[in-house]
């Protein structure tokens, strides 16, 4: 969507808020021995407490009210049996809608024991994102940000995901803009309009390239085989730079 007056960018900070706060409460929780469908539980109590409805369930009947991805899985993991180990890399992702606003963010988060490599690999997720962050305002083009996150990438020593793309989002899950790179892509000629709603979402990864299937209709994999972090913001384009409206107001540590 494109905003384009104070209730609309109100409605999305609201929503923006419960879903940033859910990806904290559920990160809390998060322990050893626990299922991802326990996990998922703590977050869909969270987000009814708030009014809140779970985007994946209502946009695609996914069957969960979060994504929770770990390891090998990078991205639209099914809460379920699989039980959080020691030593885990485990990303939630939380999309929701409230008032007919939708808001998406996710982080990746470490169990311990963490070894320095994945401590690194999180750190430099979140410093990835904002690369492609800082390259948002208005009448900039969208490859920008493809650009300065295949820079940090590359200068850092990491690949990057190409098959996963950022998106509009804001009046429903996935919607205009349509996909936006988050790795270099010279076909893309698109310029940020002020108001626009859309992710920063880039997979980092200790090697990974794409994103493939699976034997379910919905985890999608890392190939090659490789640790990645996805850290996600929904943004909202200014003339100074942008809005972003996936911020929680819960600290991140109990
Ligand atoms: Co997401
Ligand atoms: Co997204």
């Amino acid at each position: 969507m494109t905003v384009t007056d104070e209730a609309e960018l109100l409605g999305l900070q609201r929503i923006g808020r419960i879903v940033a706060n859910t990806v904290i409460v559920m990160s809390r929780a998060m322990e050893p021995g626990m299922t991802t469908a326990e996990l998922d539980a703590v977050g869909r109590r969270y987000m009814a407490a708030e009014g809140a409805n779970p985007a994946p369930e209502m946009a695609y009947n996914f069957p969960g009210a979060t994504c929770i991805s770990v390891n090998e899985e990078i991205a639209h993991g099914i809460p379920g049996p699989r039980v959080i180990r020691p030593g885990d890399l485990v990303n939630i992702d939380v999309s929701a809608e409230m008032d007919g606003f939708f808001a998406d963010t996710g982080a990746s988060f470490p169990v311990p024991p963490v070894r320095p490599e994945v401590e690194r690999l999180c750190r430099d997720g979140r410093r990835a994102m904002q690369a492609g962050i800082n390259q948002v305002h208005a009448g900039q083009r969208l490859a920008s940000i493809g650009q300065a996150v295949g820079e940090f990438a590359r200068k850092h020593g990491y690949t990057l995901v190409r098959n996963l793309a950022s998106h509009g989002v804001g009046r429903s899950l996935h919607e205009e803009p349509g996909e936006i790179a988050t790795w270099p892509d010279k076909s893309e000629r698109r310029v940020m309009g002020e108001g626009l709603v859309f992710t920063v979402e880039p997979f980092l990864s200790l090697g990974a390239e794409w994103a493939e299937d699976g034997n379910d209709p919905w985890t999608l994999y890392s190939n090659p085989r490789a640790l990645t972090v996805q850290y996600e913001h929904t943004v909202v384009v200014t003339k100074r730079g942008c809005v972003i409206v996936t911020k929680p107001d819960l600290p991140t540590a109990a």
